[in-house]
């Protein structure tokens, strides 16, 4: 038994994330939809405690929001520490504490950072002792942005988002992240693409079931340039996020004005990301947005995946 597993408990903390670039094609007939994307975990993270229990038990505090956070089998912390218990026949259960920072329904993977957090961890007290490449693929069942929550750093995902290569990535990328009061659900954005799309008669051109992340994009970030990153920043949601939330447009012409290199919504939103040249200014401009009225934090990325403490 390792020295985890005799401890009372295990801490294990797992980052958000930012879709630096994201590309939408055709939905599958299991309803997803062919992604290429660039993941970058930042430094905003949330934090779970695993306690020994004979039960599965769960409570959640932090982010402004947390009430509206289910605490059943609908949470996917929840739903990963059962999987693994199913998936390594151990009969036991755990008292799982999830203390947020990253914004519910924001686009920036909290959810899945909480599964990827609630796994490690409950290996860990367990002592259940699974391959990274089982974990992966447990990851992957509970969310298509799990595995990446797992691996952190700067990853392309593929297929649904879950097939992950990992991405050179030099220096440090500063951020400021505008969150919002209210999130956006994730299917509800992913519809509203589809609506918008069959409008514009795009889809009698059918999107791709297979696309690429553009070149320039991982040269910016193996290059560490900041400002070529600028130029790359895509995300194929951003209109039906502004559908559903006409204010982001002008969160993100606010951030540019305040000294940003660019800003684009953050996954599914509402969460908007805007990419600064260097600490300095995303200070600058975290005080600025602060000023009118705002909720702006500065983070950097990228930072690891989920790491016991
Ligand atoms: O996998 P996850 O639970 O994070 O996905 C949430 C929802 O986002 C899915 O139910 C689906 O509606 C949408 N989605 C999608 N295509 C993807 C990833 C997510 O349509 N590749």
């Amino acid at each position: 038994m390792s020295v985890a597993a005799t401890a009372g408990s295990v801490h294990v903390r797992a980052p958000g994330k930012i879709n630096v670039y994201l590309g939408v094609g055709g939905r599958h007939d299991d309803g997803y939809h062919a992604l290429a994307t660039v993941f970058q975990a930042v430094s905003l993270y949330e934090d779970v405690i695993a306690r020994h229990a004979d039960d599965f038990s769960l409570t959640v505090s932090g982010v402004e929001d947390v009430d509206s956070v289910p605490l059943d089998d609908r949470n996917l912390a929840m739903r990963a520490a059962k999987l693994l218990a199913t998936a390594t026949e151990y009969t036991g259960g755990v008292a799982l504490e999830i203390r947020k920072s990253v914004p519910v329904a924001g686009g920036m993977g909290g959810g899945s950072a909480d599964a990827a957090a609630a796994l490690v961890a409950c290996d860990a007290l367990w002592g259940t002792g699974l391959s990274p490449a089982r974990m992966h693929d447990l990851a992957a069942r509970l969310g298509a942005d799990v595995p990446f929550a797992l691996h952190g750093g700067t990853a392309v995902g593929t297929g649904r988002g879950d097939q992950l290569n990992p991405a050179l990535a030099r220096g440090r990328f500063d951020w400021v992240l505008v969150t919002s009061e209210e999130g956006l659900s994730t299917p509800v954005v992913y519809e509203r693409l589809d609506i918008l799309r069959g409008e514009e008669g795009a889809l009698a051109d059918d999107p791709p079931l297979s696309l690429d992340v553009p070149i320039p994009v991982l040269q910016a970030l193996r290059s560490g340039d900041a400002l070529q990153l600028a130029e790359g920043l895509f995300n194929d949601l951003q209109a039906a996020a502004v559908y559903e939330r006409p204010d982001l447009e002008d969160v993100i012409r606010r951030g540019v004005e305040a000294g940003a290199l660019q800003g684009l919504v953050s996954g599914s939103g509402p969460t908007i990301a805007l990419l600064c040249p260097d600490p300095e200014t995303a200070q600058d401009v975290q005080t600025t947005l602060r000023g009118a009225g705002l909720d702006p934090l500065h983070v950097h990325g990228p930072v690891a995946g989920a790491r016991i403490l």
